[in-house]
């Protein structure tokens, strides 16, 4: 697969799609393609090298059900079917994830959604995270689709983090080139006195994995800066106050506004990237939203990040490759 812009250019041509550039790094929005449709191979490839070039791709007003939404994912990988998902997601549709309810994450842990992110909110660059990225083999893609969304707000930004590795000078990228941290989900959690139920699930359902700092694409090729505000507990090797020091100077490297991409939603848009070569930003302004927003996931089968140096990462808890 190529990441040649010109090549993807024309294969997206040829097959009759329209890709247009978001922005200089990352993002881009394809027309002139019903995902509801029968896609041809041609259409197929042109949309997957797109994604690689771009990290993310957004359709507008597609009229995908969860039927169409499964079997267009299923062109591109394996659908991760998930053992546990909220009340909200179709029940005969395992490959499906709906979130529906802003209150519905929180809630399961007897909280107002708003105080359990300000409880999780360790760093300012928190909600920055790949899908999945604690466990061992996190999910190469995912394929989002909006059903409701709110008239303002609700918006989710991407980074592309092989532009932000690149971006990094020589001598720093050689240092970060053969680290490798701990990632576990639930980091930096201020439990509430008492009993907290979050803080039961986190030790029940523990899920942890020592990935590269620097993956190495396993399509494109490209060096990767494998960090995210989220899962992302401590360089390996490294003192607590070095790792954390270079991590948010890592982190605000990641996240410089050049490396970003931001998606306004609609009604029937799709968006497809790459969790391999990116993180994102979940919206933080819809509690102010008096409006429901009403999204569904499909996530594709990834496979175990490799470093610079060949070393797969490896799993200290709670998942293993290709076990959900
Ligand atoms: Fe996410």
């Amino acid at each position: 697969m190529t990441t040649d812009s010109g090549m993807t250019d024309e294969a997206a041509r040829k097959a009759g799609l329209e890709v247009k550039p978001a922005a200089g790094y990352i993002g881009a929005e394809i027309g002139g393609v019903d995902l509801a449709g029968d896609l041809d191979d041609a259409v197929v490839a042109a949309i997957r090298a797109a994604v690689l070039r771009w990290k993310v791709v957004f359709f507008r007003g597609q009229r995908l059900d969860h039927a169409g939404h499964m079997a267009f994912a299923r062109r591109f990988g394996e659908i991760v079917e998930l053992p546990r998902r909220g009340k909200a997601s179709p029940p005969d549709f395992p490959g499906i994830e709906t979130t529906a309810d802003r209150l519905e994450l929180g809630g399961r842990f007897g909280m107002e959604h708003d105080e359990w992110l300000r409880r999780r909110r360790h760093t300012l660059l928190r909600g920055w995270h790949c899908d999945h990225g604690a466990r061992v083999d996190p999910p190469a893609a995912t394929i989002l689709r909006a059903e409701t969304v709110p008239p303002y707000g609700g918006d989710t930004t991407w980074s592309n983090l092989a532009a932000a590795y690149a971006g990094l000078s020589a001598p720093l990228r050689r240092f970060v080139d053969g680290l490798r941290a701990e990632h576990r989900l639930g980091v930096g959690y201020q439990p509430r006195p008492g009993d907290d139920a979050y803080v039961r699930h986190l030790l029940d359902r523990q899920v942890a994995s020592l990935h590269p700092l620097v993956r190495v694409h396993p399509e494109t090729g490209e060096r990767i800066l494998y960090v995210n505000g989220y899962y992302v507990e401590q360089i390996a090797g490294l003192s607590r106050p070095e790792s954390a020091a270079i991590l948010e100077m890592l982190l605000e490297q990641a996240v410089r506004p050049e490396y970003t991409v931001r998606f306004r939603w609609e009604p029937g848009s799709v968006a497809f990237w790459d969790n391999r070569a990116t993180m994102h930003l979940a919206p933080g302004d819809t509690s102010q939203l008096d409006h429901p927003r009403i999204m569904h996931r499909v996530m594709l089968a990834g496979d175990v990040p490799v470093g610079v140096d060949g070393t797969a990462s490896e799993p200290i808890t709670g998942s293993s490759p290709g076990h959900w």
